[in-house]
């Protein structure tokens, strides 16, 4: 039976092989930064308030000038596609469904301009900078000509970090076939056929036309690796802020004066986020991080937080505590790792039916009405 976020995580683990689940699963480092995102959370508590009419509730609110059924969206993964065959497109109809935004990674297989034709206005694009600048650009260009709403620029990755589950395990794309693998793939063979039957490594969608012409999904894999962590300063932000007409969000942001900086490049909106705990394993969690940033620049942009989100109760408390939309990660692809478009549904069903319950307990009928008045440590926040 599924009912939780972790019934369908257990799902995926079964699915995956073990390498790619731990890629998955893991973080930086002593990965305390993960365990440290769910207790974050579990450190608040919620106060109930009975006696009211809560039969009309409603999960919807605006973000960056859009109505959308639900308070969460799907954060970027790369390589989904590789997760799942046609993973981003699961995604993509999944985020329709629901009226919620699915932010495409800079690294997915499904070729952006074809996730843009398949929903226009839906998606937002994420960017990763490459350090060949001119690709970036030119990734930003055919974008923003696809007529994806939003940009998100992922700041939280200016040096690869030590995972060390991936180190150990020898994980790396393209992936090395070796016998530890190949025993990896054999003990799981719903994902290896499934692999096998689409060829094999899928391409990087967006980044092929990059490579040498007529290069191989695993030479493409290669090509990207090397143009990653470029130095990306603030400059560089500017200069995507002046050719980009849509919304603008920067994504990694933990410290207050990162986020005042945000505002000052003419940013939309910010993604308060560790990176799912992947890039600096002792970082402040965002949850613990978003109080200061609130009072710092709440009001003025539009503030979104990822990392940790495994309940609804999750996404309320981050709500009450004065973000004002938050994205799941890994909740969601567990979900679409487990059974495709039909469990990535699965998943934002329990996240929405969770929410919904706890806001009944809280006597909120809105998302407007989520506030501190709802937590038992009264946060400096008021909506
Ligand atoms: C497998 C995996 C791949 C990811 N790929 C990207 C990516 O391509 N771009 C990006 O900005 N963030 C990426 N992230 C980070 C997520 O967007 C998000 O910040 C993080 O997963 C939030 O934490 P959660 O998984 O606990 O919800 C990735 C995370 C995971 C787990």
């Amino acid at each position: 039976m599924i009912l939780t976020i972790d019934d369908l995580r257990k799902r995926a683990r079964r699915r995956l092989p073990r390498i790619l689940f731990d890629w998955v699963e893991g973080g930086a480092e002593d990965e305390v930064g993960v365990e440290r995102a769910r207790r974050s959370f579990e450190a608040h508590r919620l106060v109930p308030r009975y006696g009211l009419d809560m039969s009309g509730r409603r999960l919807g609110t605006t973000l960056l000038g859009r109505e959308y059924s639900l308070p969460f969206g799907i954060s970027p993964t790369g390589y989904t596609g590789l997760l799942r065959p046609g993973g981003e497109h699961h995604l993509l109809r999944v985020a329709d469904r629901s009226n919620i935004p699915y932010v495409l990674s800079g690294v997915s297989v499904a070729p952006l301009e074809q996730i843009a034709a398949a929903s226009p206005g839906r998606a937002w694009f994420q960017l990763y900078p490459a350090r060949d600048v001119r690709i970036s650009r030119d990734i930003a260009r055919r974008a923003r000509d696809a007529g994806f709403p939003t940009l998100v620029l992922t700041a939280d990755m200016p040096v690869e970090a030590k995972r060390e589950r991936d180190i150990r395990n020898g994980f790396t794309l393209p992936l090395r076939y070796t016998p530890s693998l190949l025993w990896d793939g054999v003990s799981h063979p719903a994902w290896t056929l499934a692999y096998l039957r689409n060829g094999g490594l899928p391409p990087l969608g967006s980044w092929a036309q990059y490579a040498e012409p007529g290069a191989s999904a695993s030479q493409i894999a290669t090509f990207q690796f090397a143009q990653k962590y470029p130095t990306q300063t603030w400059a560089d932000i500017d200069a995507y802020r002046a050719m980009w007409p849509g919304k603008l969000v920067i994504k990694g942001l933990l410290h207050p004066k990162d986020a005042q900086r945000a505002l000052d490049c003419g940013a939309d909106g910010i993604v308060i986020s560790n990176h799912g705990a992947r890039q600096l394993d002792r970082a402040l969690t965002p949850l613990e991080a978003l109080p200061a940033i609130r009072a710092q620049i709440g009001g003025k942009l539009a503030l979104m937080l990822d990392g940790g989100i495994r309940r609804g109760a999750d996404i309320a408390i981050a709500l009450a505590l004065g973000a004002d939309f938050v994205f799941a990660g890994r909740a969601i692809l567990y979900g679409v790792i487990a059974a495709g478009e039909a469990g990535a549904n699965l998943a934002v069903d329990i996240l929405s039916d969770e929410l919904s319950r706890v806001m009944a307990q809280l006597g909120a009928n809105t998302i407007a009405d989520l506030g501190s008045d709802s937590l038992a440590v009264a946060a400096p926040v008021s909506r």
